[in-house]
């Protein structure tokens, strides 16, 4: 049997951290074999809030490089960045004929961001959705692993594909629909006390930090006063501690402490210390990797070019039968 699809972009806006690592990245490895997975990195994305050029490059090679270093394999996963592909424009302009204002500027990540930066609302931040739309729609993907914030736009995406196939009476465009991850969803919190780790939160243990990076940061970790009475009710915190604790550490290592929070005798200081060499157990491999991997400007070119080759060559087709179908041919 074929292997469904899965297409997953990220924009290239700095380094990732541990949350992204347990609610994707890691996943992503594992997919490899069950599923025709295409990575990119979607730098043009990135553009419409953050056009800075002097950062994007560095930025792309960060998340390529995190990416390899994770375990994603060009061999057995499409793995590009977005610009490398120019098909995609093309896809995009054609797609455009078929996105409304009204639906446009009625999206709550548009909105967002115009509020948020006011004198930079630019097209392409209005046509987000359909850039967005022509990344997963020319390679026909079935599944793309979205968080919440991206379950709008992937919406956007299956109607898109439906009113083409509508309009021009074809099964052309597949819809696509949110991959969803085996098992319970990990939430990685931050270290702040409260909600998840996030880059704008500024809560996050970045993949590349080195160990003493992570001490600092553990220690600093929120926390409340020890317990003094059994059957207290446990703080945010210190929930939020025990879920990383329960990620990064052996079961056996978890329960202990857990029984030590319940009897009180519980010292918070050896509860971080124990956390952040899970970490880095966690990280400092890749770590290692990653630095090799960035450093390595002719390997990282080789992924990406062989990357944007395989996909272009896939690409290509639907964007030729998106032309025929519109009616655009020589005479
Ligand atoms: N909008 C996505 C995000 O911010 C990134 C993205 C761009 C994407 N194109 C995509 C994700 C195509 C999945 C499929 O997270």
């Amino acid at each position: 049997m074929e292997k469904k699809i899965v297409l997953s972009g990220i924009r290239a806006t700095g380094h990732l951290h541990l949350g992204n690592y347990y609610g994707a990245l890691r996943n992503f490895v594992e997919m490899q074999q069950e599923y025709d997975c295409r990575y990119f990195i979607a730098d043009y994305h990135s553009l419409t809030t953050q056009p800075d050029a002097s950062l994007l490059n560095d930025n792309v090679r960060s998340i390529l490089a995190e990416y390899l270093a994770a375990g994603l394999d060009p061999n057995r996963c499409m793995l590009y960045v977005q610009s490398d592909v120019p098909e995609t424009c093309e896809f995009y302009t054609l797609l455009n004929m078929h996105a409304y204002l009204g639906e446009l500027e009625k999206t709550v990540a548009f909105k967002d961001k115009a509020r948020k930066q006011p004198n930079n609302v630019n097209a392409g931040l209005l046509t987000y959705p359909v850039l967005m739309a022509a990344d997963i729609l020319q390679h026909k993907a079935h599944y793309v692993p979205v968080g919440k914030d991206q379950l709008q736009h992937l919406e956007m995406a299956r109607n898109f594909a439906n009113r083409f196939n509508h309009f021009y009476g074809c099964d052309f465009l597949v819809p696509p629909y949110p991959y969803e991850a085996k098992g319970e969803p990990v939430k990685v919190p931050g270290l702040d006390g409260s909600g998840k780790m996030g880059k704008s939160e500024g809560n996050c243990i970045f993949l590349n930090d080195d160990d003493r990076t992570v001490e600092r940061k553990v220690r600093k970790a929120v926390t409340d006063m020890t317990p003094t009475e059994p059957d207290s009710p446990m703080s945010e915190p210190i929930q939020n501690l025990f879920v990383l604790l329960r990620l990064v550490a052996e079961k056996s290592v978890a329960d202990q402490y857990l029984a030590a929070w319940n009897d009180c005798s519980i010292r918070y200081g050896d509860l971080k210390k124990e956390i952040a060499q899970g970490i880095i157990k966690v990280i400092s491999p890749m770590r290692e990797r990653y630095e090799q991997l960035y450093a390595d400007t002719d390997y990282l070119n080789k992924v990406r070019r062989e990357g944007a080759e395989r996909v272009r060559a896939i690409v290509r087709e639907s964007l030729d039968e998106m032309r025929r179908l519109m009616g655009i041919r020589m005479f």
